[in-house]
């Protein structure tokens, strides 16, 4: 079997990774990729996504994974260019990825479908904001992909106003509306779901910590680690999570005409009158999928290819008891700036856990350097969770790079 993933970070490096081990036969692409991915996989230069369609139609490419979501929605969209071609795509069109690529649309789409979310205004103008706004906090989104950095939430009018002079004055993200959001408390979850269409199967649930500093403090980043377990959400809400929201998620987008194949991340808090979604993303979570993707048992390749040519069939996998602890390795100034061209030490000798290059490039001499703002995803698994946080801490402390930042909290309590 030939598979080819987009994208080239960490996930990306964490999807190939379990499709080369639970399908040792399988030949494997990336696109764009990076150096650390070309150890496991061909890269493929391409100019666009008309381009590398063709090239997987050259090379009979039987299944593309969408692992980066920009693809998704970029031109006339890497999954409507797929089927076009008559390639099976494991990642959804363009009008249903519309979901992660716009706050709106998704506030729009849950609340036509009763599924449970935070109320919500619409504001096109800085006038509009500031009287679309009741109380504090409050929580302001940018409508548009911002690379996790385009949501504040606001304990007062002068954070608002520094938003909102973001969005509307200086057009730091660009063009684009600006969705004002009832502001939510409680622990957050995100689950993840495999959609084919009517049948959905939930993976293992986890959560990232956002903020650059422990005890969730400083400001958002894509992410500076992530923990996975079954034991993470109880069964009661579990069912709670799939009868309130995942079932009528995926009945909305059948009533919709919105034709679903893929990883649905559903990013949820846990607030005291029942879990409320706060995001959809249209592929695997970064950097959960760094802590989820080691978790999995059985036939991986096969379980992404049925999916993606209409049959989901769940019994194909199965996810390991226990945890997985994610930390990531970020450069320094991360997340204002980012510094590339520091050499990475103890990439070696990693005693059962992994690491999945999430900015790296190979320097002249052929070692890791740093190349980007988060560096590494560190991962290791153990029976409870301490004993994953012990392991992945150990392993992290032989890794070395000049100025690199971790949280230390990572996974210390169940939820913070
Ligand atoms: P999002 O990209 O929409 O998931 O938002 C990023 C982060 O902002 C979330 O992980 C939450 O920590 C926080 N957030 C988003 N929406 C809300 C809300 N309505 N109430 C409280 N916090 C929120
Ligand atoms: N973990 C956040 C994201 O993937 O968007």
């Amino acid at each position: 079997m030939k598979i080819l993933v987009t994208g080239k970070g960490g996930r990306e490096h964490a999807i190939l990774t379990t499709l080369r081990e639970t399908s040792p036969n399988a030949k494997l692409y990336a696109y764009p990729g990076s150096d650390a991915i070309a150890e496991l996989a061909t890269c493929v230069d391409a100019r666009d996504l008309v381009d590398l369609v063709a090239f997987m139609q050259r090379e009979k490419i039987d299944l593309c994974v969408a692992g980066e979501e920009s693809y998704l929605v970029k031109d006339r969209g890497l999954s409507n260019l797929c089927a076009e071609a008559g390639i099976p795509c494991w990642g959804p069109v363009k009008e249903a990825a519309q979901l992660e690529a716009s706050k709106v649309f998704a506030k729009k789409f849950l609340k036509r479908h009763g599924i449970p979310s935070a109320a919500f205004g619409v504001a096109h103008t800085k006038h509009e904001a500031l009287r679309a706004i009741t109380q504090y906090p409050v929580v302001l989104k940018f409508d548009g992909l911002a690379a996790g950095k385009g949501v504040a939430v606001c304990p007062d009018e002068a954070s608002a106003l520094e938003f909102i002079d973001e969005v509307f004055t200086k057009r730091a993200f660009g063009e684009g509306d600006l969705l004002i959001e009832e502001c939510l408390t409680g622990p957050e979850v995100s689950i993840f779901v495999s959609i084919c269409e009517d049948q959905y199967h939930i993976l293992m649930p986890a959560r990232d910590y956002k903020r650059v500093g422990d005890n969730d403090l400083g400001p958002n980043t894509g992410g500076m680690g992530a923990v996975a377990s079954r034991e993470l959400v109880d069964a009661a809400m579990l069912t709670d999570i799939e009868e309130r929201i995942v079932k009528s998620t995926v009945q909305g987008l059948k009533k919709d005409g919105l034709r679903y194949r893929g990883f649905l991340y559903i990013g949820l808090m846990l607030t005291p009158v029942g879990p409320k979604v706060l995001e959809f993303n249209c592929r695997f979570g970064d950097p959960e999928a760094e802590a989820v993707l080691p978790m999995v048992r059985g036939d991986f390749a096969w379980y992404l290819l049925s999916a993606a040519t209409g049959e989901l069939k769940p019994g194909l996998i199965h996810f390991a008891e226990g945890w997985s602890v994610c930390v990531i390795l970020a450069s320094a100034g991360y997340p204002v700036t980012s510094r590339s061209g520091d050499r990475i030490a103890g990439l070696t000798g990693l005693n059962g856990a992994s690491v999945f290059h999430c900015g790296t490039r190979k320097s002249s001499d052929g070692t890791f350097e740093t190349h980007g703002g988060r560096v590494l995803a560190v991962v290791a698994q153990g029976l409870t969770r301490a004993a994953a946080r012990g392991s992945v801490y150990e392993t992290v402390h032989g890794i070395s790079f000049e100025g690199r930042q971790l949280r230390t909290d990572i996974a210390k309590l169940h939820f913070v």
